[in-house]
């Protein structure tokens, strides 16, 4: 029998220590291949007027002022925080068993550990050169959709209820962004069915990140400055601790999550597919000197038989400001490249001379 190829065949990323494990001897002094000099250097902002716009999904999709405030937060902000989306259980249950799977012994831990070329599984990822600097983090990524490509010897059995709080996480959210492509295809005056029909057997990836306190906080990161490579990612942070930073002007806007809100951001296939109207946003996550911190990141993308590339219908005026490729070489060209800003959507860009 033939099998259905799937992204967890292309590829993953060179295997690196374990950071909880080194943060846990309380070092003085850390490896020179997590010192980033250039995060002392950086601007932070805390100017209040930049705070992220928040939608009520309560109010969606007969709000005509709440609909076009979504509009504006994707085509001006990029990221957003949605209340009232119905699925704070899941979410709470989800925080809950991340949690206990990170406090694991280690032995334990490395049972689920990313197997050599792929991305799934604890480990990190995007390490894809023996001198690359690296994040402070460790992280366990699984893919629970489509159902089919589901690995399930990386899917913890302890806590015993990891798997099927999983599975609920999984769709749950998944129900949610449907519920975004649609209202933004609306936004966008396409039919929503050009949008949803690509996000209904999406692939979709669960990231829960775990950033161990540092000593010299200061000088490493969390997560690489990056873009998702996405259509759309719904995050939640687990813990209170605050480390979520977007780039605007230049400069790096701390995120203060609203408590039980759902983070969501524009991924680069939402602005490569809006042919630029909407746009992907350059972000990052630092590390706290003392505390931990937790995230998990959904990530909806395109099913892999799908196209990546701006909507026939959203060129009509100017043509295409991004090439076309096939959803698999899309993924393919993500998963073998190092995290760095928004390079890959620069690299999918058209330039006119
Ligand atoms: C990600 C991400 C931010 C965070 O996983 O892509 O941007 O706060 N995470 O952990
Ligand atoms: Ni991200």
């Amino acid at each position: 029998m033939e099998t259905e190829v799937g992204i967890r065949d292309f590829g993953g990323s060179l295997p690196v220590d374990n950071v909880q494990t080194l943060a846990s001897k309380k070092p003085k002094d850390i490896p020179n291949r997590y010192i980033r000099p250039e995060v002392e250097l950086d601007i932070i902002s805390v100017d209040e007027s930049l705070r992220i716009p928040v939608i009520d999904m309560s109010k969606l999709p007969g709000d005509t002022d709440e609909l076009s405030k979504l509009h504006h937060a994707c085509k001006d902000s990029g990221f957003f925080q949605l209340i009232n989306h119905g699925v704070s259980e899941a979410i709470e249950k989800m925080k809950v068993v991340t949690e206990e799977f990170f406090k694991l012994p280690l032995e334990e831990k490395v049972a689920y550990a990313q197997p050599p070329n792929s991305i799934e599984g604890y480990g990190q990822a995007f390490v894809v050169s023996e001198d690359q600097k690296l994040d402070w983090g460790d992280m366990l990524f699984l893919l629970p959709l489509p159902i089919t490509q589901r690995n399930m010897s990386l899917w913890p059995k302890t806590p015993t209820s990891f798997r099927s709080t999983l599975e609920k996480y999984s769709s749950e959210l998944h129900k949610v962004s449907i519920s975004l492509f649609m209202l933004m295809a609306k936004n966008l005056g396409i039919d929503p069915e050009k949008l949803t029909s690509m996000f209904e057997d999406c692939t979709q990836g669960i990231r829960m990140n775990y950033y161990p306190p540092c000593v010299l906080a200061d000088n490493v990161m969390g997560l690489t400055p990056h873009s998702d490579a996405t259509g759309l990612t719904l995050l939640v942070q687990v813990n209170d601790v605050q480390g979520l930073q977007i780039k605007k002007n230049c400069k790096w806007v701390p995120v203060k999550p609203i408590p039980g809100a759902i983070i969501i951001n524009i991924g680069d296939v939402m602005e490569i597919m809006s042919n630029g109207e909407y746009s992907s946003i350059e972000h990052r996550a630092v590390v706290n000197s003392e505390k931990e911190r937790l995230s998990i990141a959904a990530f909806h993308s395109p099913n892999l038989r799908a196209v990546v590339g701006p909507l026939p219908d959203l060129m009509k005026e100017n043509g295409a400001n991004y090439k076309t490729l096939s959803s698999e070489d899309y993924m393919r060209l993500v998963i073998s490249t190092k995290l760095d800003g928004k390079s890959l959507v620069d690299h999918m860009k058209i330039k006119y001379a």
